[in-house]
């Protein structure tokens, strides 16, 4: 038997020494903060490739998300950490290289923030943090999140992915964000875009999806069924066009006076289609989302893009950032959006005038237009009849629909709950006398208002 001799052995001794000096003196750093990032990658922080992603503000939830089963999958006992010590926004790749020099960051507690998941839930997201993890080929990596900080000018969150090769760190990223994608927050949810109070910045707010029976939208008779046929749709249907080759993107343009129902219709179809993501853009700021939304519809498809009063923008002339009229600028986005894209565009109006000639220079954008045009008899008495409810005793409707002849379908609900009001205040019921005291009310300051609007009264 060969034994090493003493020699051989302290030969050995030093060799590891010199090779542990190396690796020290290769990661080794003044600061523990730095020294626990380029221990754990095992290459100095200079040599780090760049492999990040920069996302919407919005997204933070979504890239918890993915960070969250990324952990879960290949290291589920890691711990956060945080960076001490940040007064601005400063990349945690800066934050990290400059560590040693100054003594600014600091290896502190992992900073989070409350992001919001659902209409009435929120979870915890890392707003500065970062992980020590494995790549999907057991190769170290550190993880950084970044949240937002729009106080401070910077709108968008960041994953930063710290791996000694850059394919490594590539290939994690794609599989955090393949995870945020499956475990999207936003999928299924009824979303509208708006600014925050700081000014200017982005804001994705979750909504309540509505909840509505077809026996409370009065409309004439079948057109709510065809409404409903043309944009609720069977999973089988779709699947049965995308094979045929058909197009699945669909444009639905409900037009018609105020108050007729248009706002109304459009939730009930939402409240039809529980698993569609649904996005509500109205008013002419919601030009600055167009794109985002059009954008986020594809990624969340089966979708809804419902934009309210559509003709706002129709008068809009200022021009968008592609230099064309808002109007414009929708109507090429809905055609951007690829016809085989499972979306559907709902457009509310109440002046179709204005926007014929966008629709006729910009054709097959919208597939069915459909007027809600004021309440007829028949329609009057079934509103009166879902308005008032059980306690409605009106054996015969007709004298009073008959006196309501061109109101509006609000009009119709307001007047029920005058009548409501009066017939609690009296202890009468919600009967004839009743709804014909407060239609004569709602009546003559309508009048009024007229009156004063046309200046034929002081
Ligand atoms: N067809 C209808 N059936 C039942 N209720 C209706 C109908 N139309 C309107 N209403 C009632 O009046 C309210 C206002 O109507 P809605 O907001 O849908 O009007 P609109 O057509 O969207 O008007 P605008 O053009 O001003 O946006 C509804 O919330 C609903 O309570
Ligand atoms: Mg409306």
């Amino acid at each position: 038997m060969n034994l090493p001799t003493e020699d051989a052995r302290g030969m050995a001794r030093a060799l590891t020494e010199l090779l542990d000096t190396g690796r020290h003196a290769l990661v080794a750093s003044g600061s523990p903060l730095a020294a626990r990032v380029a221990d754990h990658v095992g290459c100095p922080l200079a040599e780090i490739p760049n492999v990040a992603e920069h996302l919407p503000s919005w997204d933070h939830a979504n890239l918890q998300c993915g960070v969250d089963a990324y952990l879960a999958r290949h290291s589920p006992d890691a711990a956060w950490f945080g960076i001490a010590g940040s007064r601005h926004f400063t990349p945690v790749v800066d934050m990290l290289t400059t560590a040693d020099t100054n003594g600014q960051y600091r290896l502190g507690a992992v900073d989070y923030t409350t992001v919001a998941t659902g209409p009435a839930t929120a979870a915890e997201a890392v707003q500065l943090g970062l992980v020590c993890t494995a790549a999907p080929d057991g190769s170290p990596v550190v993880l950084a999140v970044q949240g937002a900080e729009e106080a401070r000018g910077e709108d968008r969150c960041h994953l930063q992915v710290l791996a000694a090769e850059r394919s490594t760190g590539a290939a994690v990223r794609e599989e955090i964000l393949t995870l945020a994608r499956e475990h999207d927050v936003f999928r299924g949810q009824v979303l509208a875009f708006g600014a925050s109070e700081h000014r200017g910045n982005r804001l994705l707010t979750f909504l309540p999806r509505p909840s509505m029976r077809a026996d409370q939208v009065v409309l004439a008779d079948g057109v709510l069924a065809s409404i409903e046929h043309h944009v609720v749709r069977s999973a089988e249907r779709t699947a049965a066009l995308r094979e045929h080759g058909q197009h699945l993107k669909r444009g639905l343009l409900l037009y018609g006076p105020p108050g007729t129902g248009k706002t109304h219709t459009v939730r009930y179809l939402l409240s039809r289609l529980p698993a569609c993501t649904v996005f509500v853009l109205s008013g002419v700021a919601m030009i600055r989302w167009l794109r985002a939304t059009a954008a986020l519809a594809r990624r969340l498809e089966p979708s809804v893009v419902v934009v309210e009063d559509v003709d706002l923008i129709a008068h809009d002339r200022s021009m968008t950032m592609s230099g064309n009229p808002a109007l414009f600028e929708l109507l090429d986005e809905m055609d951007g959006i690829g016809s085989e894209a499972d979306v559907t565009f709902v457009l509310t109006t109440n002046r179709v005038d204005t926007m014929e000639e966008a629709l006729a220079q910009r054709p097959g954008r919208v597939d069915l237009a459909v007027e809600i045009p004021k309440p007829d008899a028949a329609c009057r008495e079934r509103l009166l009849r879902l308005y008032g409810g059980p306690a409605l005793r009106l054996p015969d409707a007709s004298p009073l629909v008959a006196a309501t002849d061109g109101v509006t379908a609000s009009f119709v609900r307001e007047w029920v709950r005058r009548a409501v009001l009066k017939s609690v205040t009296s202890g009468s019921g919600l009967d004839e006398p009743a709804l014909r005291a407060a239609l004569d009310e709602l009546m003559s300051q309508q009048q009024a208002l007229t009156r004063s609007m046309l200046g034929g009264r002081r």
